[in-house]
């Protein structure tokens, strides 16, 4: 969506299940961040009108892109070098191949399906319609994955990112 993301705002704003955010410790940065949202996803948030595509990325990052521009945001993760991200788990497709295979760290795909979390907190009726994964960036993010107890199976890819500060 990029500078073009208001008007539409409302289509991508699923929450995270707040089991899994907690599960992975603590973040410094939501660069999407759902506003008003009924629980906090990191230290710091960002949600438009700002654009956390456009802005600079500090610390440790939770991602759970907008699925519109999704290759932007998890290129920006990949390139940023430490954070995790919840995408579906399209392991097919170019930009999992590119931005995933190839440069995460390490990815735990979900057992079952998630439900994701409207805006005002609540659990929605249907399911996520596919399998998700967490794909962690940098080692540290990688061992938090693996030690989040989690209901999945943790695969190591040991592609190496450079740790952002
Ligand atoms: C899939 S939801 C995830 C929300 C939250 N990060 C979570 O995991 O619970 C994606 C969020 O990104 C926000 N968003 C969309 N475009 C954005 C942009 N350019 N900058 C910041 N946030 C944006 C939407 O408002 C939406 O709340």
């Amino acid at each position: 969506m990029g500078s073009h993301h208001s008007a539409r705002a409302g289509s991508d704003v699923w929450l995270t299940p707040p089991g899994v955010v907690t599960a992975l410790g603590a973040f410094d940065l939501d660069p999407c961040a759902a506003e008003p949202r009924p629980w906090d996803t990191a230290r710091r948030h960002i949600a438009p009108p700002d654009d956390g595509l456009a802005a600079t990325w500090e610390g440790r990052v939770f991602l759970n892109p907008p699925y519109s521009n999704l290759t932007d945001w998890l290129g920006k993760l990949a390139d940023h070098g430490r954070g995790t991200a919840l995408i579906f788990a399209r392991t097919e497709t170019r930009w999992f191949v590119d931005l995933v295979w190839q440069r995460a760290s390490a990815v735990m795909f979900l057992h079952g399906r998630l439900h994701f979390h409207l805006p005002d907190g609540s659990r929605a009726r249907g399911n996520a319609g596919a399998p998700s994964c967490l794909v962690a960036y940098g080692d540290g993010d990688a061992l938090r994955l693996a030690g989040s107890g989690l209901a999945g199976t943790f695969v190591n890819l040991g592609n190496s990112s450079l740790e952002a500060a």
